[in-house]
């Protein structure tokens, strides 16, 4: 009897909270159940199928209260899945976004045939989103991230203890590539790409930091500082794959391809253009 008002009463605050949460998000009862999971400590997949006879935990509600209030889930939670991994995530890092797993796929798709790539470069790494990633698909494989971001820097480096791929990762405060000597046989980067003032989706100028977001008024003054400097990073038969924003595939080709490297455009799993991709002519 007692483990049936439990249920009932799980069940009654997940329809409570995306009532509230449908007011800020437009995935409300994802929201709540994430939230609900998180706060019970079992994942989602488990509370949807075979829910737990305790009470609500109160900080259920406190997590409502915050995503209600705009903030991304994964600050709430703490944590983000990218492709293959869990990241470690809060204030200071960009969320990591699915769309950039189209950079993941293209690499792979590179590399199918070809000997895998040893040496990883990651541009604007942020939590160790595309290294760690891609240094979990090719275990031979040794990285280099680089940020701007202090704060970006000790989340990658957290992600990569946890996930114990710490001993084939170096992790560096930079800008871009400035000072690398080094060439690489993949190169990752999904850099600041939004003009400044453009509309953004709920909590994301609010909440993420400014530095992974915004790139001048076009959103191009991140491809322009990188432009001169991937020559010379990639190795031959190699690979440099960079995210891009909406409308920018034409501008960011142009930028890109140079002093023998020619671009081409991968279309996301929406069939949108959103990556430039880099091979020698
Ligand atoms: C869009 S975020 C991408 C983060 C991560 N790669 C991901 O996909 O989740 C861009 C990253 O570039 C970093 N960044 C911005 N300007 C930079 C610069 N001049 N040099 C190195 N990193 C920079 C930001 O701090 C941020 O972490």
């Amino acid at each position: 009897m007692e483990e049936i008002e439990a249920l009932k009463a799980i069940s009654r605050a997940l329809a409570d909270a995306a009532r509230d949460l449908s007011e800020t998000s437009d995935t409300a009862r994802l929201d709540a159940e994430l939230l609900m999971a998180e706060a019970l400590h079992i994942d989602r997949d488990r509370l949807i199928l075979s829910p737990p006879d305790r009470a609500v935990p109160k900080r259920f509600w406190n997590m409502v209260k915050r995503r209600t209030a705009g903030e991304p889930i994964a600050y709430i939670t703490g944590r983000r899945a990218f492709w293959n991994i869990d990241l470690h995530v809060g204030p200071g890092v960009l969320v990591p976004r699915p769309d950039s797993e189209v950079l993941i796929v293209s690499a792979i798709e590179h590399f199918q045939g070809r000997d895998a790539p040893k040496r990883i470069l990651d541009l604007g790494t942020g939590p160790g989103t595309l290294l760690l990633a891609a240094l979990d698909i090719w275990p031979e494989a040794t990285g280099l991230g680089i940020d701007v971001s202090r704060r970006a820097m000790s989340y990658a480096a957290a992600n990569a203890r946890r996930l114990g791929i710490d001993p084939r990762v170096k992790l560096q405060i930079g800008d871009w590539a400035e000072g690398v000597q080094e060439s690489f046989d993949l190169i990752l980067c999904n850099p600041p790409y939004i003009a400044e003032g453009a509309e953004l989706g709920p909590g994301v100028r609010e909440y993420e930091p400014d530095e992974a977001l915004f790139a001048g008024q076009y959103g191009l003054d991140a491809y322009r500082a990188l432009a001169p400097q991937l020559p010379r990073l990639l190795s031959k038969g190699g690979l440099a794959a960079v995210e891009i924003g909406a409308g920018q595939a034409e501008a960011v080709k142009d930028l890109l391809a140079r002093d023998g490297l020619k671009a081409e455009v991968a279309k996301d799993l929406g069939d949108r253009p959103r990556a430039v991709l880099l091979t020698w002519i």
